[in-house]
């Protein structure tokens, strides 16, 4: 029989890690629906031409796509980012602005697979589309730098820089590829092909004989227009007044291509340097007009939940914990008791989890403990015969019997109230 295992670059998300992330999405939603964003859900699928406007000099577009044709003929990519299906359903539903939305779910790309680099991974984000206004970058920035505060982390700097509009943009990089081609020979051969596709990602190459031309390079500042160096310096402006501790980097330059002015990341200085990116954003306007909509403003960003996870164990916080049970029930008898006892429970609002297969007295007591429940309650031939059940506490070792009829009365005053959860008739 063959014997399967999952394919590179993809994992399962094991108990209690599973809950881990589950409880991450909570905080987000809760952090940034204070602030008015509305929680949306794409499809993982889309036309490829809707992730091809992500720019088709990223290697995310050129050699990453997950992409086939489907019985209909359509040509279809698993998507590698949220934002341009977000970008593609405020074309399509043409929502009021500014439309606020976040996200969470799994992106693809065919990376080479490592540690924090993944061909399946998640992420968590937010999109604000159709307003222009520099405190909408900086309400964006400081909620993502909020979030990670609330996970607990401290180890994380924020990195910002203004790529300029689209000519800004574009002068920049016929200046760089000037630049670079002026000093070609001095390169690493990976910068060298970089240049034949994308100027502006040789900046990105962490490779040690490449720093020294990266160093002297031309920066983007001095490309920038009023427009935009005035919309920057409100965004710097802003974060300071919020107290937000950022660093302007003009090396920033993020991997795709659709960035217009303020972009930005979240790096976990906890990490390995080559993963250390957290999350990270920034203006796209031109990408709902790229993809059929009106001319619309729009900027986000998105945080990894794998790495975040990693730096928040290199941390050594948001601890990763099992969900608590209340009671463990315990029965020796014919188990027909347990059912009733824990659906009762369960009922009124207590987490109850029990043995199966009658197992032995002793058995069932050792699964109580690794419940993590703080109570068992036992039921042996005894108590079935005159409707008592023995309420025991597991750190304790104190035990009590009483009714049946009054075990939830009983939980009810030592372990506190809980809310009837509602039943559909
Ligand atoms: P991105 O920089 O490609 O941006 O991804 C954002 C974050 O997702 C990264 O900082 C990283 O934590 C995580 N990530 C990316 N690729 C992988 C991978 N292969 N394995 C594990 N984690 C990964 C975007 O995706 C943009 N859509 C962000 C954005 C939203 N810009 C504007 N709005």
């Amino acid at each position: 029989m063959p014997s399967f295992q999952t394919t590179p670059g993809t994992r399962d998300i094991l108990p209690p890690q599973a809950g881990r992330w589950r409880e991450f999405t909570r905080i987000f939603a809760s952090v940034v629906e204070s602030a008015g964003f509305e929680c949306l859900i794409p499809p993982m699928f889309e036309e490829l031409g809707v992730f091809q406007r992500l720019g088709d000099a990223t290697d995310v577009v050129t050699k990453e796509m997950y992409d086939f044709t489907d019985k209909g003929g359509r040509h279809i990519a698993l998507r590698p980012e949220h934002t341009a299906s977000v970008c593609r359903a405020y074309a399509q539903h043409r929502p009021t602005p500014p439309w606020k939305v976040w996200y969470s779910g799994s992106n693809f790309r065919y990376e080479k697979a490592q540690a924090g680099r993944y061909r399946q991974f998640d992420q968590v984000g937010i999109e604000a589309l159709g307003a222009d206004d520099p405190q909408l970058d900086v309400e964006v920035i400081a909620l993502g730098w909020q979030f990670y505060q609330e996970l607990g982390l401290r180890d994380v700097t924020l990195l910002i820089n203004s790529l300029g509009d689209a000519g800004d943009r574009s002068r920049y990089v016929q200046a760089l590829e000037t630049y670079f081609r002026s000093r070609i020979s001095e390169l690493s051969e990976e910068a060298q092909q970089t240049l034949e596709r994308n100027p502006l990602r040789v900046l990105d190459s962490k490779r040690p004989q490449d720093a020294s031309v990266i160093a002297d390079a031309p920066s983007i500042s001095a490309f920038l227009s009023d427009d935009a160096a005035t919309h920057f310096a409100s965004v710097c402006a802003g974060l300071t007044a919020l107290d937000v501790p950022f660093t302007v980097n003009e090396r920033l330059v993020r991997g795709l291509d659709y960035y217009r002015r303020t972009t930005f990341e979240y790096i976990a200085s906890s990490l390995d340097n080559a993963q250390n990116a957290v999350g990270g954003g920034g203006r796209y306007d031109g990408l709902v007009e790229d993809l059929g909509g009106p001319a619309t403003p729009g900027i986000g960003f998105a945080l990894g939940i794998d790495r975040t996870l990693m730096a928040c164990d290199a941390e050594d916080v948001f601890a990763c914990g099992s969900p608590e049970i209340d009671v463990f029930i315990v029965d020796t008898v014919d188990g027909t008791r347990a059912t009733a006892l824990a659906h009762a429970l369960r009922q009124s609002g207590f987490s109850a989890d029990r043995a199966y297969e009658g197992r032995s007295m002793k058995s069932q007591m050792k699964a109580a403990d690794r419940s993590g429940a703080g109570i068992a309650v036992i039921i042996g031939g005894s108590e079935a015969e005159d409707g008592t059940c023995t309420v025991r506490n597991l750190s304790t070792s104190e035990q009590i019997t009483i009714p049946v009829g009054e075990l939830q009365q009983h939980l009810q005053s030592t372990i506190g109230p809980r809310e009837p959860r509602r039943r559909s008739s």
